[in-house]
């Protein structure tokens, strides 16, 4: 029986000890514990892992949604600054846009944005005439018409701008408004709203 030889534990003289005393057709086994490193360490991941839970799940841990939560009222609310920063009417940016070498431009911001509604040179279609000393919703000046330009008067069909134009493209689409002011063109759609003359 060669083969039985073959398939005997091998015992070294100091693992007599592990040797258990059960034995199974033959099978014998040697107790080897796992070392107490080993078991620690398992320990304290199960007491870390229901420690992790508890806290989390019902002692009121901060999840990584309430994080973000947070995170995103301060990014709402620098996005709100930003905003009341930029949306305020500033004179001294209309004025560095209203320069004859700018006209070009500001036609072209128009010619893109406004003239579906206004027409060639702001005579008026379905958005009213801007030539004319009538004046619907502003009061025809370039700080009036920023806020129709940037809120829009949406129940009456003007788009608001803020949200689709940067802020350069409204102020050279109000340069041009305000080199329309007054011009009167002879086709212009009939007045609207009040007269305002200054
Ligand atoms: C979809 C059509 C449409 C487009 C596009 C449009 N407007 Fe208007 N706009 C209107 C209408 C309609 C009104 C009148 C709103 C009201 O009666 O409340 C208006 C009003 C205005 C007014 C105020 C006029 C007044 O009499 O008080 C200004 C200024 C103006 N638009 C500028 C612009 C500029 C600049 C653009 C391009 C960036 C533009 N609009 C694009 C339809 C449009």
């Amino acid at each position: 029986m060669s083969s039985d030889n073959k398939n005997k534990l091998q015992i070294e003289e100091d693992e007599k000890h592990l040797l258990l005393d059960h034995n199974y057709d033959g099978i014998q086994e040697l107790n080897h514990p796992l070392p107490s490193w080993w078991n620690a360490m398992f320990y304290a991941g199960i007491i870390f892992g229901i420690c992790y839970w508890a806290y989390y799940s019902f002692l009121g841990g901060k999840t990584l949604r309430d994080e973000l939560a947070v995170e995103m009222t301060v990014v709402k609310q620098a996005q709100a600054e930003y905003k009341l920063l930029t949306e305020a009417y500033k004179p001294e940016v209309f004025e560095q846009f209203n320069k004859p070498e700018n006209m070009e431009q500001a036609l072209a911001v128009f010619t893109d944005n406004c003239l579906q509604c206004h027409a060639e040179n702001g005579r008026g279609d379905v958005g009213p005439n801007l030539t004319d000393d009538y004046w619907l919703v502003s009061q025809g000046t370039p700080e009036t018409n920023y806020k129709v330009v940037y809120y829009g008067s949406e129940e009456n069909g003007m788009p608001a701008w803020g949200e689709v134009l940067s802020s350069e493209e409204i102020y050279q689409a109000l340069v041009y408004v305000n080199s329309l002011k007054n011009t009167f063109h002879p086709e212009g759609k009939e007045p609207q709203g009040e007269k305002i003359s200054e």
